[in-house]
């Protein structure tokens, strides 16, 4: 959990219902910035020297795996805390996936919802790529682990991170007893998940408030 108190700050603004569709955009914006500095740090670092306009070599790191990125946006509330993430990860390579959430053939009170996934598009993913599937709700894990098994059919990547804003306890277990490789970084774990499979308290529906 990224309990950095900028995220924490950024996402309460997010929670509040008064927020506005630029400002909370922006805030998912900055909060993928973040998560991508909190993703960095668990890469690995090797130490390389190199030499100052002064003629004189300086000790320092470089990080191999930030050129080794694949980034997949959720359609359609991932493309805020994308554009952040490519900001950390300028090199990535993206892909898209468009799902849906059966709320039709849902039945009230269950944890599983029928997932309709009508694109995708998505690059090779190599053995040495991390591969980062954003979504900022990660509710009943019904989505994720839909999108997860379309995903790595385009290859095995040396590492899985969801990258999610608010989770539940039942969706983060849900995902990794399926994808028990996966690793999930989201900035709050909410306590519930309501009849209609909303995350509560939450922040309403995430794709709505971004883009109306
Ligand atoms: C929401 C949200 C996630 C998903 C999470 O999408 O954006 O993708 O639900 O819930 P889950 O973990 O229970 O699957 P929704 O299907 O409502 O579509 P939308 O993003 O287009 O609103």
């Amino acid at each position: 959990m990224i309990d950095h108190p900028l995220a924490q700050a950024i996402l309460t603004t997010l929670r509040n219902r008064d927020t506005k569709q630029i400002e909370f955009r922006k805030g998912l914006v900055r909060l993928g910035r973040l998560m991508g500095y909190e993703i960095v740090k668990s890469m690995d670092i090797e130490n390389v020297e190199v030499e100052t306009p002064l003629g004189v070599k300086a000790r320092g790191v470089r990080i191999r795996d930030l050129d080794h990125v694949v980034i997949i946006q959720v359609l359609r509330a991932a493309m805020p805390l994308v554009e952040g993430l490519v900001k950390i990860f300028a090199n990535a390579r993206m892909g898209v996936v468009s799902a849906r959430r059966v709320e039709e053939s849902h039945s009230p009170g269950s944890l599983d919802f029928d997932i309709e996934i009508t694109y995708v598009k998505v690059p090779r993913i190599l053995g040495d790529d991390t591969l980062i599937v954003a979504d900022p709700m990660l509710a009943t894990g019904s989505t994720i682990t839909a999108v997860l098994k379309h995903v790595l059919k385009y290859g095995s990547p040396k590492r899985v991170i969801i990258a999610s804003v608010i989770a539940t306890k039942y969706g983060i277990e849900r995902v990794l007893r399926e994808y028990p490789f996966s690793e999930i970084y989201t900035v709050a774990i909410d306590p519930e998940i309501n009849e209609r499979g909303y995350i509560v308290p939450g922040l309403g529906d995430a794709g709505d408030r971004a883009f109306g």
